[in-house]
């Protein structure tokens, strides 16, 4: 099931979202330390980048190890755009992802992101602007629409005649943001319309809901998302499932420890302990869902003060789930 294109690719190709507030520098790396093989940064918003606010600039920090990588721009103004890419030729990087995917309210009433659902023809501009001007590879976010999926083809076969070279569908509308089916028929029917990458994108959580995405609509590869947050494992279990059939055992309490402190680790190297300590909160809630016994320890988490409060609290989860 799973084909080699150039060395180091697969298809189908199993990539790291860009999730916002959260596909940083640590997030990356600790993904591709456990098997992620493209990763993208979280949405960067273009007026922001033309601006080089500081905030930006640190979202777009990245190093040698951390590629292939996307660089994923959110906006719908092309004068803000063209700047923005002016400010990323600097950088190195892989793919540029254009934003028409995102559902917020405070991204979506100024136009932006799946806003432009509804603006397929300027959608479109912005898209020929980004592919005559970037120098890497251009391609598309989006979701079915704004709220009906019946225009979702004429979208996606706009991008391609605008020349991008792939399309990323989650098969939801905006209304819908993460509430109800994904809708694999649509994108089936994109992927066969279409001649260039069709990856399908929602409710990517285990290896049998990738290759559900993959068997359901023949697209050529799949966005991991949510189903990352707190499991670096996903992307060799899904990989080990779709070539061999094969599950992978879930790690260990030991594993998960192991790969909290890493990822803790490789977040104070980059944040510093203070916002470090901020940003990892979450992670050791989601390494530690789902496991019984372990709510007291979530509430503690949100109280450490320093790596060392954390590193106890990473112990304390291996303890008890040693004895249970
Ligand atoms: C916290 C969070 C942040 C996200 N940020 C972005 C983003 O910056 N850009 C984007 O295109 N999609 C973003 N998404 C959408 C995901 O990339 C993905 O398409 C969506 O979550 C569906 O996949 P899933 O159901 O497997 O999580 C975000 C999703 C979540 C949950």
């Amino acid at each position: 099931m799973i084909r080699s294109t150039k060395p180091g690719f697969l298809l189908p190709l199993i990539i790291l979202a860009p999730l916002s507030g959260i596909s940083s520098l640590p997030f990356r790396v600790l993904n591709r330390e456990f098997g992620c093989r493209f990763a993208f940064s979280e949405m960067i918003s273009a007026r922001s980048l033309s601006y080089s606010s500081r905030r930006t600039m640190e979202m777009l920090k990245s190093n040698a190890y951390d590629r292939p990588l996307g660089i994923q721009l959110l906006g719908a103004d092309t004068y803000y755009i063209l700047k923005a890419l002016d400010r990323l030729k600097d950088l190195k990087f892989d793919v540029l992802d254009f934003n028409a995917a995102c559902p917020r309210k405070k991204v979506t009433s100024h136009g932006k992101g799946a806003a432009l659902l509804r603006e397929a023809g300027k959608l479109k501009e912005i898209l020929k602007t980004l592919v005559k001007e970037c120098w890497v590879p251009v391609t598309l976010k989006m979701r079915l629409g704004w709220d009906s999926r019946e225009y979702c083809l004429d979208i996606a076969k706009a991008a391609q005649d605008a020349g991008v070279n792939a399309v990323f569908v989650h098969g939801r509308t905006c209304v819908q943001g993460y509430r109800g089916e994904v809708d694999y028929s649509a994108i089936r029917k994109i992927k066969r319309n279409l001649n260039i990458p069709v990856i399908g994108s929602g409710d990517i959580l285990s290896p049998e809901a990738a290759k559900k995405m993959l068997d359901k609509t023949g697209c050529d590869g799949v966005v991991v998302a949510r189903g990352a947050l707190g499991n670096p494992w996903i992307f060799r279990e899904i990989e080990e499932f779709l070539s061999k059939g094969k599950m992978i055992s879930r790690p260990s309490p030991e594993e998960v420890a192991r790969a909290m402190k890493r990822q803790l680790d490789l977040t104070i190297d980059f944040y510093g302990e203070r916002n470090a300590l901020i940003k990892f909160r979450k992670f050791y809630i989601w390494y530690t869902r789902g496991f019984t016994k372990t709510k007291p320890l979530r509430i503690n988490a949100a109280k450490a003060r320093s790596k060392l409060d954390m590193l106890e609290l990473i112990e304390e989860f291996v303890s008890i789930r040693r004895n249970d």
